[in-house]
């Protein structure tokens, strides 16, 4: 059957209203117009698809069925339409993320990755603390977050998708090296840790408060690297994601601590207001950080 898809368009109009008059104005073409293109379609078809009674028009038997085809040709039509669309939404959209300071060590990794299958993808990245991301997240700023496990009592959609070791660590020359350690022990060291809106920080404080233990904790810094640094330099011990040492390891400037009970064992997450409309990339992001991001990263964790 040789038929075109501006004949289809016409037939629809005029089987939907069953008016020539009124597919017509719909169109906007002249009725001589829409009745050429029902008869070069009767006659591809080979049978009639219209009977006029009076002055009401009926559809045939042949038009029943041609009908139906044409409504799921015309719906399919629709749906290529959108996801051609957001295809396009995926080659060139612009992702807006922000992610925990911690969860930097990876995320540029990941983006990279997602950067290669999308490549007239634009990002803005934002490296913050805990407490600023559940404020951007509040506000609905960003179109991703990626950070530690939010609380419970905020309005938002979260799925974990990595773990998160945290872990003691020292300077090569420090006493407790290549030693057991016991929690208890730990309280006779100098920590430096992180500034109080971090998660880091949050998650140590729960952990040693379950487990009875009061360290001493008189430096804090606002960075994982100042805190590597005076770590580094003999400053006192640190605790730290795993995540935040594949340098150094690697170089021997840090040693990760043998200690009762660690890691800490906590998980990374990708975040966004509940209700959120995320946008194709964002989605197609989410997506690539929950179903890839494991296979990413696993040949750097150096547990
Ligand atoms: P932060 O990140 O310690 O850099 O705030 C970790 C987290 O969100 O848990």
């Amino acid at each position: 059957m040789n038929v075109t898809f501006r004949q289809l368009k016409v037939f629809e109009a005029v089987a939907r209203q069953l008016s020539f008059t009124h597919a017509a104005q719909e169109l906007h073409l002249s009725q001589p117009a829409v009745s050429m293109q029902i008869k070069q379609l009767e006659e591809s078809a080979g049978l009639p698809l219209f009977e006029q009674l009076g002055k009401k028009v009926y559809l045939t038997e042949a038009g029943k069925e041609m009908y139906h085809y044409c409504r799921s040709i015309a719906s399919q039509l629709e749906e290529a339409e959108e996801v051609l669309g957001q295809l396009k939404g995926i080659q060139r959209g612009h992702l807006d993320i922000a992610v925990a300071s911690t969860a930097n060590y990876f995320a540029t990794r990941l983006l990279a990755a997602f950067a290669k299958q999308h490549e007239g993808v634009s990002f803005s990245l934002d490296v913050t603390n805990r407490e600023s991301l559940l404020r951007q997240l509040e506000q609905n700023d960003k179109d991703l977050v990626i950070m530690g496990r939010p609380p419970e009592n905020v309005n938002l959609e979260m799925e974990a998708f990595m773990e998160n070791p945290l872990v003691v660590i020292a300077s090569p020359e420090h006493p407790l090296v290549g030693k057991k350690v016991t929690l208890n022990r730990l309280q006779k060291e100098s920590f430096v840790v992180r500034e109080a809106g971090s998660g880091t920080r949050i998650a140590m404080e729960r952990f040693f408060s379950e487990h009875g233990v009061r360290l001493q904790t008189g430096m804090e810094m606002t960075s994982n690297e100042a805190i590597k640094q005076a770590v580094d330099a003999g400053l006192g011990l640190g605790i730290v994601s795993i995540h935040t040492l594949a340098l150094e390891l690697e170089l021997g400037r840090l040693v990760v601590l043998e200690v009762k009970e660690f890691p800490i064992l906590r998980h990374w997450y990708v975040v966004h207001r509940k209700g959120k409309r995320l946008s194709p990339i964002a989605t197609a992001f989410r997506q690539f950080v929950l179903s890839e991001a494991t296979n990413i990263l696993q040949s750097k964790n150096p547990l």
